[in-house]
């Protein structure tokens, strides 16, 4: 067991699938796994173990932003082993041309998170996917002719912006797209040597003001989540 996590160890699989949301973590597991376990519940973020296409995988809830994404990381990297993490998660449209319920694949991370501030002292740390995992996703894409676009991300700290209009300056250098985790999962990988990547779907837009439904949420992230699969 670590520190918010009480699985035991060998309980959890080398490739995790990494949702904000727990109860997504528990849709997951239970759509596609074959003989779904759950291995956490501490403060209710859900983890499971089950198979996919017989190869073990895990599915583990991270909350909301990159602080509490980055002590579930941390553990299970650290203490339970894990190589390649997957973050399948929502995010907010920067761009015209990036729709509703679009696929984005983060390449890099930008944030407005103090996290890389303290660490790289008056220089800028990158934080960016892991080649042979983005390589996987794209060409999985592609052979099922799901569209994705592919570019730079914000990771943001703050969900209710004092003033939403700060995202044009993002989008006029090319930000697809904001959420709150892919920067921190970057990092953490990076400097514990293991490969990530985030796989997101529009589910609203600075550009438009539209949202999609909770139900239709649905529907458009099975084939995020079949991408990410695709990639253990
Ligand atoms: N995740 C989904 N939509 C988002 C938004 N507008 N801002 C930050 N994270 C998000």
């Amino acid at each position: 067991m670590s520190t918010h996590i009480e699985a035991k160890k060998g309980e959890i699989a080398e490739t995790v699938l990494l949702p904000g949301d727990p109860m997504r973590a528990k849709w997951i597991a239970e759509t596609f796994l074959d003989n779904p376990r759950l291995y956490n519940d501490v403060r209710g973020m859900l983890g499971y173990t089950g198979t996919y296409n017989g190869q073990s995988v895990s599915v583990q809830g991270t909350g909301m932003g990159i602080p509490s994404a980055l002590i579930y990381c941390h553990e299970l990297i650290n203490d339970y082993g894990v190589k390649q993490l997957i973050r399948v998660g929502s995010a907010g449209s920067y761009q015209k041309d990036v729709k509703l319920r679009d696929i984005v694949i983060a390449m890099a991370a930008s944030s407005t998170s103090g996290i890389n501030n303290s660490r790289f002292i008056n220089a800028d740390y990158s934080p960016t996917a892991n080649y042979e995992l983005f390589l996987k996703a794209c060409l999985y894409a592609r052979d099922h002719l799901i569209p994705i676009k592919a570019g730079n991300v914000l990771s943001t700290d703050e969900f209710y912006e004092d003033n939403f209009d700060n995202y044009k300056l993002w989008a006029n250098f090319g930000v697809l797209c904001v959420e709150m985790e892919a920067a921190g999962l970057y990092t953490i990988a990076a400097k514990f040597n293991v490969k990530a990547l985030a796989i997101l779907t529009i589910s609203d837009s600075l550009v438009t003001k539209e949202a999609i439904s909770a139900d239709d949420r649905e529907t458009t992230f099975r084939k995020m989540i079949e991408i990410g699969l695709s990639c253990i």
